[in-house]
């Protein structure tokens, strides 16, 4: 049997198990959450959908981590939204301690799980709960460049009026300041950028991109964004499952690659049954590779803030 467990049913996880339900690629979703009838009343009204959108994956809802036993892919996504004016970093402390937690509990009854983490400070948590796990570090990665070129997709095809589908978007780095567009890599209708925006454009563009997830959070005023990352954390779930071995920017472990080692950073990967199968080395400029390089060491200097915590 397929299964796979959602951590953490609050507005990202939810949609996260209801995304992977409707794609009927399991038999049986999980999800899991510390307030006891929040999981099983969602799971109830997500299951009843089934004869309408006509798939048959089950949500179980639950509050006993038992329950998750033999996941394949578990997704974390418990933990505090950012709240207006909060960085990612203020959750650092209160997220690291839940991240722990959770990561104890699931390796306690799916040892072979491969983790895909979403909750923020995402660096940060991917590497805790690599540490905790125990687990290789392709079997435990993190959720953002799928969602950044997702949201610098959308900007692009609103400034261009081209058509989303025509648009190829890709950023790489970490989540948030220090994300690195990759503007060899983006396309509109095939064509590069600047055939349709000026380098002011361009450069607005991508600084929206960077906050993006702020800008969802000033406007809701309680909570952050979970549309889009819920369907970009569901999207590696399915190349997992699916053992697609398609490529996709995800937060990878980094040996060697781009001349980087030993650092959660936003890369290419080929993402397969066994998790991460490959860190893609694409034919990025030189700038692009300096600036991801740049982003290594902001990681690696936020990694060692979590090393300083007592957890
Ligand atoms: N175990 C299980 N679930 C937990 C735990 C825990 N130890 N601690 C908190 N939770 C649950 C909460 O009960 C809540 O239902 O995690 C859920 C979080 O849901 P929301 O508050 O709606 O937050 P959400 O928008 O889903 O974001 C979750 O994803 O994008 C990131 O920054 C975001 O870190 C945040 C995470």
């Amino acid at each position: 049997m397929s299964k796979v467990t959602v951590v953490g049913a609050g507005k990202y996880g939810s949609t996260t198990a209801q995304r992977l339900a409707a794609m009927d690629i399991v038999d049986e979703v999980v999800m899991t959450d510390i307030v006891e009838g929040l999981p099983q009343g969602l799971a109830l009204d997500m299951n009843q959908s089934r004869p309408v959108e006509k798939y048959r994956t089950l949500v179980v809802g639950t509050n006993d981590y038992a329950d998750t036993a033999g996941s394949d892919v578990v997704v974390i996504t418990a933990g505090l939204p950012r709240k207006p004016g909060m960085s990612r970093m203020d959750l650092l402390e209160v997220n690291a301690k839940i991240i722990k937690d959770v990561t104890q509990q699931i390796i306690k009854f799916s040892p072979e799980a491969t983790l895909v983490i979403v909750t923020n400070p995402l660096d940060q948590m991917t590497t805790l709960a690599a540490e905790v796990s125990g687990l290789p570090h392709h079997k435990v990665l993190g959720q953002a460049g799928i969602l950044d070129s997702s949201r610098l997709a959308h900007f692009l095809s609103e400034a261009t009026g081209v058509d989303i589908l025509e648009i190829d978007a890709l950023t790489l780095g970490s989540h948030g300041p220090t994300m690195v567009p990759v503007p060899s890599q983006c396309s509109v209708a095939g064509k590069p950028l600047t055939d349709f925006l000026s380098e002011e454009e361009i450069q607005a563009i991508l600084d929206r991109t960077r906050g993006g997830g702020g800008e969802i959070v000033a406007l809701l005023k309680t909570g952050s964004a979970y549309y889009a990352p819920s369907s970009a954390a569901a999207r590696m779930v399915a190349a997992i499952i699916n053992d697609e071995k398609a490529m996709m920017p995800v937060c990878a472990w980094v040996s060697g690659e781009y001349g980087i080692n030993d650092v959660y950073l936003g890369v290419p990967a080929r993402l397969g049954k066994n998790g991460v199968e490959e860190v893609v080395v694409m034919d990025l400029t030189d700038d692009e590779v300096a600036a991801l390089a740049e982003a290594a060491a902001a990681v690696k200097e936020k990694v060692d803030e979590l090393h300083e915590l007592d957890l």
